[in-house]
C-alpha cells in the first residue's frame, strides 16, 4: 500500500506556506538577512518543536517567519515547497499565507504576494503543479487590521482567490470577522475558515452561518454534534483535515483515535492535508501513510481522499476534469 500511496495523485487544500519553512532554510535566511534567532543548528530548531497545544506551536511559527524579509525569501520558501509537492505527486495545491505576520513587522504586502506568486507561476510552467492562493486573517488580531489587510489585497485580486481565518481559535470567535468576510464575499473572494480544531463543534456551525464559508479547515470536532455531521454529509461541506498536525498539537493523543477514516466511511467530504509540514514532521505522503497505518483502508477508500479534494478545490469545472 505504501507504493500505491506514494504514487497516488494528490491535491492539497490546507497548507500554510510559512509552515513549510524547514530548519535548514530558516538558518540560511537568518544568516542572509542578519536576523537573530535563538537557535544555532538544525538540531536545536527541531528540538524546540515539542508542542502541547495550538498556541505553543503558533509562538514558534511566528518567530520562524521573522527570517522572511525579501521577495526572494518568499520565492525560495514557496519553491522549496513545490519541489516537495513534486516528490509526493501533489498535482494541485491551495496555499494559505498570513500577510499580517509580515506586514506587522514592516514587510510590504506586495513583497510577500509577489514572491509567493512568482514561485507558483514557475510551479505550473516547470513542474505542471497548479495552485491557488488564499489569504488568511489572523484571528488574534482585531477587525480593523483584517479590513486593512483586505484593502491591501485589492491590487492583487488576480493572484488571490479567497480569504481564510487562522491562528488562535479559542477566544477569537467567528463573529469577530463577520463584517470582514461579508465585504470579502461582496468583492468576489471565496471563503474558508479554521474551525473545530481546538474549539468545539459550535465553532464550526458558527463559522458556517456567520462567515458563509464553503469549506472548513480542520473541523474534526464536528463529531461532538451528530446533527452537524448530518449537515456536512447532506450539504457536501468539505473538511480539510490535517492528521499529523492534529497529533502534534494534541487534538488527538494517538492516530488510532483520529476520526478521519470514520468520517470518510460515513460519507463526509474529508480530505488529507499537511498544514505546517516543516513543524509537524510530514508532507502529504507522510500524512496518508500515518492515517493508513492506524486505520488500514482499501485502495478505493484511499483514492477517495483525492476525489474529495478535487471536488472541494477552487478549480473551475474544466480544470477539475483535468485533475480527474
Ligand atoms: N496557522 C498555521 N497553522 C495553524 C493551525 N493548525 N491552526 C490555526 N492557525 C494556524
Ligand atoms: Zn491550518
Amino acid at each position: 500500500m505504501k507504493k500505491f500511496i506514494q504514487s497516488l495523485p494528490k491535491v492539497e487544500l490546507h497548507l500554510h506556506i510559512e509552515g513549510t519553512l524547514e530548519p535548514e532554510l530558516m538558518l540560511e535566511l537568518a544568516q542572509r538577512n542578519s536576523i537573530n534567532i535563538p537557535f544555532n543548528s538544525v538540531d536545536e530548531i527541531r528540538d524546540a518543536y515539542n508542542f502541547h497545544n495550538l498556541q505553543s506551536f503558533l509562538d514558534i511559527y511566528f518567530q520562524g517567519a521573522d527570517v522572511l524579509i525579501h521577495e526572494q525569501d518568499f520565492f525560495d520558501l514557496t519553491w522549496a515547497y513545490l519541489l516537495r509537492c513534486q516528490e509526493d505527486n501533489v498535482i494541485h495545491t491551495e496555499i494559505f499565507f498570513d500577510p499580517q505576520a509580515h506586514t506587522e513587522r514592516g514587510i510590504l504586502f506586495d513583497t510577500v504576494v509577489n514572491g509567493i506568486h512568482r514561485a507558483l507561476d514557475k510551479g505550473i510552467s516547470e513542474l505542471g503543479i497548479s495552485s491557488k492562493l488564499i489569504m488568511c486573517f489572523l484571528r488574534h488580531l482585531d477587525e480593523e487590521s483584517a479590513f486593512n489587510t483586505l484593502s491591501q489585497a485589492q491590487a492583487h485580486k488576480d493572484k488571490i482567490i479567497g480569504v481564510g481565518l487562522d491562528s488562535t481559535e479559542i477566544g477569537n470567535p467567528a463573529s469577530k470577522f463577520e463584517r470582514v468576510f461579508k465585504q470579502a464575499i461582496e468583492q468576489g473572494f471565496l471563503t474558508v475558515a479554521h474551525a473545530g480544531e481546538e474549539g468545539p463543534a459550535s465553532n464550526i456551525s458558527e463559522a458556517l452561518s456567520l462567515l458563509q464559508i464553503t469549506r472548513i479547515d480542520h473541523g474534526v470536532r464536528c463529531t461532538e454534534d451528530a446533527s452537524l455531521v448530518e449537515q456536512l454529509i447532506a450539504e457536501r461541506i468539505p473538511l480539510t483535515v490535517c492528521p499529523l498536525s492534529n497529533l502534534k498539537l494534541k487534538v488527538f493523543d494517538r492516530m488510532e483515535q483520529h476520526n478521519i477514516v470514520g468520517l470518510l466511511r460515513q460519507g463526509v467530504c474529508v480530505t488529507i492535508n499537511s498544514d505546517d509540514p516543516a513543524y509537524f514532521g510530514g508532507y502529504m505522503t507522510d500524512n496518508f501513510l500515518a492515517v493508513n497505518n492506524a486505520h488500514p483502508m482499501n485502495k478505493t477508500e484511499i483514492a477517495q481522499f483525492t476525489f474529495n479534494a478535487i471536488e472541494a478545490s477552487f478549480v473551475s469545472p474544466s480544470e477539475q476534469e483535468r485533475l480527474r
